[in-house]
């Protein structure tokens, strides 16, 4: 049975009173379960070698990997400094790898090998007493789905799952949350019969991100945007999240999942909530979920959805300067896959603030180049005491939110170009992060690790908007499953034609960003 924690997010090591003190976590241990995977390696050990190098984990802190491989702790150490020395942010210092080595171990075993997680417990007791990481631990499931129930339940039989005195246990699970709304009602229930609500940490990456956090600084921090955030003023908002690469190498994970369960399902709409979301009363993680979940309530597909989406699979063309081949002749994909790499979505969001403003979601692998964007488009002024040909030039203003690359912030506005006549054409004024602030942005895992250890829950979504989430999405996949094929675009466009038509029908375009 799970044990109901409060919900805690304070750490005795910092005065709650004081924000900008650098938040340290306490004596703890992460046991990473996939840990010879793809993300431990590129993210998840650079990320805690950086928070290490920080100063912001304690002296105590271990790191347990539990995998298939023959490896000792040692062995398993070189592993984890080959990763770090390839993708740490902040630099390899000797003497901060030397500390966190001593606290590194590793665990042989499979999910179904009752012995190994004996063994495992076995070795976390040691770390408690001998290293100190008294009894707290966080679970990192960086492992497929499927294996979720036999590690939940190995976690629940040891006992490795219990909180007892002070001590805390946590899991963190990475997406994909379920395929559709009923199973990831189903994990849910999976993974809150193991561990109360407040021991689990569901990892949106996005949310992880400086520039995503921006967005309530940008609107809650400052009175110019406000009064314009809301139908009065904006016509439509536009969220893409574009990449240029291709699925060589991701089959097993993404063919038959598509981009608008890979990305729209968590991150894009993610991105909708904050964007659309009300002043929260606090910056508390119930305060904000509150307005979280309020949005993703009001949120409805605009109808007829085949009308108002589009999705696509690429075909061959370039990245860049090179040839690339379509999806279906990368390694793992079926010659008749019909896995969308490109989808958008037209929503509304039914409240005061918002009603009649569409919000269209895009996302596509090989697309032009690789930009993750929010952009805030205005309706045109109601009156131009000018020309026609004085404004011909003149597009909509527009506020975008550069989530990445080039972290920042552009206003869109018209001007006059300089002349002896009247003529009016669109320029930006630019936000970037890199002129503005010397020091660069935390990557989102270090972010989101070190509030896995803090027990901060702010940053991660709960069960609620996960489940809210697919009931947005699931209307669309069924339509698109009724409805054969994706259509095909050429690798290095901005997706299928059908994405055009589908903003023309309403007078608009999507944005070239
Ligand atoms: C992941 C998706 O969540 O985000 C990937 O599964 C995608 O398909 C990745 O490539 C993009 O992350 P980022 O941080 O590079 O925008």
């Amino acid at each position: 049975m799970p044990q109901s924690a409060e919900p805690e997010w304070t750490n005795p090591l910092r005065d709650p009173h004081d924000r900008r003190l650098p938040r340290i976590a306490g004596p703890s241990a992460l046991v990473i379960f996939g840990v010879t995977g793809d993300l431990a390696h590129r993210k998840l050990m650079p990320a805690i070698y950086d928070l290490a190098n920080r100063g912001l984990l304690p002296p105590s802190f271990a790191l347990v990997g539990f995998a298939r491989r023959d490896w000792d702790h040692d062995q398993f150490a070189d592993v984890v400094r080959e990763a770090v020395e390839a993708g740490s942010r902040t630099g390899f210092r000797p003497e901060v790898w030397d500390r966190l080595a001593e606290g590194i171990r590793f665990v042989q075993g499979t999910f179904e090998d009752d012995d190994a997680f004996e063994r495992l417990r076995a070795t976390l007791a040691d770390l408690d007493s001998e290293r100190g990481t008294d009894g707290n631990h966080a679970y990192y499931l960086s492992i497929p789905p499927n294996a979720f129930p036999v590690v939940l339940s190995q976690l629940r039989r040891t006992g490795m799952a219990d909180q007892t005195g002070d001590s805390w246990r946590r899991v963190v699970i990475e997406k994909p949350f379920g395929h559709d709304e009923s199973s990831a009602v189903e994990l849910n229930e999976l993974v809150n019969s193991v561990f109360a609500e407040e021991s689990v940490f569901r990892i949106d990456h996005y949310l992880g991100k400086e520039t995503v956090q921006n967005i309530l600084a940008l609107r809650f921090a400052n009175q110019l945007f406000d009064p314009l955030w809301s139908s009065h003023y904006v016509d439509h908002v536009q969220i893409t999240m574009a990449e240029d690469i291709g699925l060589g190498g991701r089959a097993g994970y993404y063919d038959g999942i598509g981009a608008a369960r890979d990305v729209i399902q968590n991150h894009l709409l993610q991105l909708l909530a904050l964007v659309a979301m009300e002043e929260p009363v606090s910056f508390s993680p119930h305060h904000l979920q509150t307005e979280k979940i309020k949005v993703l309530q009001s949120t409805r597909n605009i109808l007829p959805i085949a009308e108002n989406s589009a999705r696509g699979q690429y075909g061959a063309g370039w990245q860049g300067s090179e040839p690339v081949v379509g999806l279906k002749d990368e390694d793992g994909f079926a010659a008749d896959s019909t896995t969308e790499t490109f989808a958008a979505i037209a929503l509304e969001v039914d409240t005061r603030r918002w009603a009649g403003v569409p919000f269209y979601l895009r996302t596509g692998k090989r697309l032009g180049r690789r930009v993750t964007e929010i952009a805030l488009v205005f309706k045109r002024a109601p009156h131009l005491p000018f020309d026609d040909t004085m404004t011909a030039e003149l597009g909509h203003n527009a506020l975008v939110i550069r989530v990445q690359p080039d972290e920042g912030v552009t206003l869109r506005f018209g001007s006059k170009v300089p002349g002896s006549s009247m003529e009016v054409r669109d320029v930006n004024m630019d936000f970037s992060y890199g002129g503005a602030f010397t020091v660069s942005s935390p990557e989102a895992y270090e972010r989101l690790l070190l509030d896995v250890l803090l027990g901060e829950p702010s940053l991660f979504p709960v069960n609620e908007e996960v489940e809210l989430s697919w009931q947005i999405l699931d209307p669309v996949l069924d339509e698109w499953a009724a409805d054969g094929s994706p259509d095909e675009y050429e690798s290095g466009t901005w997706g299928p034609h059908s994405a055009d038509e589908m903003m023309s029908r309403t007078g608009r375009v999507w944005r070239r960003p």
